[in-house]
């Protein structure tokens, strides 16, 4: 079988999760806005796809989630008063952030049901080509963009690539984790996935950190809704079908930068410190900051 190995032009971003872990934050705000240091979580995330050559960002947004729309959009009165009063650099800036217009696109995942179901509800708008897919959640933080090591990769590869990352082995149960052929290459074939294995029977402790290239193919899999772990539908059961059924090649970049995960408040806590601590302009009051309270009384 050949698998075109085309461009990998547009990304996928699931932000219709209700955020239920960071209430009452998210009571009005979607948890995709909060903040690392002074950018949104999601605006990190577009960071890194656009660094990686990505040129068409497509959200699946959700009910309440009208302002991650906003933020990618031109702010008309707020860059009229900048303009006005000479912040050459705040306008410049935020001119920079936005997609140009026609490549960014929204829609709705109407009901909660699983990852695999918002991916889906983006069907339409990727159509018959391969896509990068970016879980906002989690935050890659390395010298190369994570994304851009698997289109690098796909690029000799092709078919579908997976980003994974070592965990300890109490956590394998949280996530989708995956065997593969040699756990010590950059590069390395996945030979099995299971999506959030019982303690103790997970393949490795390599786990599925959030970022994917995957073939147009998984669309169709995806339709037939089948619910698998926590009774959502996952779409690293039709990752499964993609790799048996149709035999299609999976890879598995092994990422050695920092992973947050912002969906957890430790992992969101200490993204903000370490990107804090890397800005030149905050990092020396934000280290003495640490440093003052680490050596108060603990009461
Ligand atoms: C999802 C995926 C899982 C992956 C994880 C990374 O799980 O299903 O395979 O390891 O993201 O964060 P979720 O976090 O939605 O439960």
């Amino acid at each position: 079988m050949t698998l075109k190995t085309s461009r990998i032009r547009k990304a996928v971003f699931p932000v219709a999760g209700l955020g239920t872990r960071f209430l009452p934050a998210t009571k009005a705000v979607p948890k995709e806005m909060l903040t690392v240091v002074d950018r949104p979580v999601i605006q990190h995330v577009v960071d890194e796809a656009r660094a990686a050559g990505i040129e068409h960002f497509v959200f699946v947004t959700g009910r309440g989630k009208a302002v991650i729309e906003d933020h990618f959009d031109i702010q008309y009165e707020l860059e009229r008063t900048l303009a006005d009063r000479g912040k050459t650099k705040e306008l410049e800036a935020l001119i920079a952030d936005l997609p140009v217009a026609g490549q960014a696109s929204f829609t709705r995942q109407q009901a909660p049901l699983g990852l695999g179901h918002a991916v889906w509800c983006a069907r339409d708008i990727i159509g018959d080509e391969p896509f990068a897919l970016l879980l906002p959640d989690m935050l890659h933080h390395g010298p190369t963009p994570c994304l851009k090591e698997m289109i690098d990769a796909h690029r000799a590869t092709g078919g579908n690539l997976i980003a994974v990352a070592p965990v300890p082995e109490d956590q394998t149960h949280q996530y989708g984790i995956v065997g593969v052929t040699d756990a010590d290459e950059k590069v390395a074939r996945v030979t099995q996935m299971v999506e959030k294995p019982a303690k103790g029977t997970a393949p490795s402790n390599l786990h599925i950190t959030g970022r994917y290239i995957l073939q147009p193919e998984i669309f169709d899999l995806l339709a037939r809704q089948e619910k698998g772990a926590g009774g959502e539908i996952q779409l690293t059961d039709s990752m499964i079908r993609l790799m048996t059924d149709l035999d299609q090649p999976f890879h598995a970049v092994r990422f050695d930068g920092t992973i947050y995960d912002c969906g957890s408040k430790i992992g969101f806590l200490t993204a903000n410190i370490a990107y804090g601590l890397e800005r030149a302009d905050l990092a020396p009051a934000l280290k003495t900051e640490i440093e003052r309270l680490m050596a108060r009384p603990r009461s």
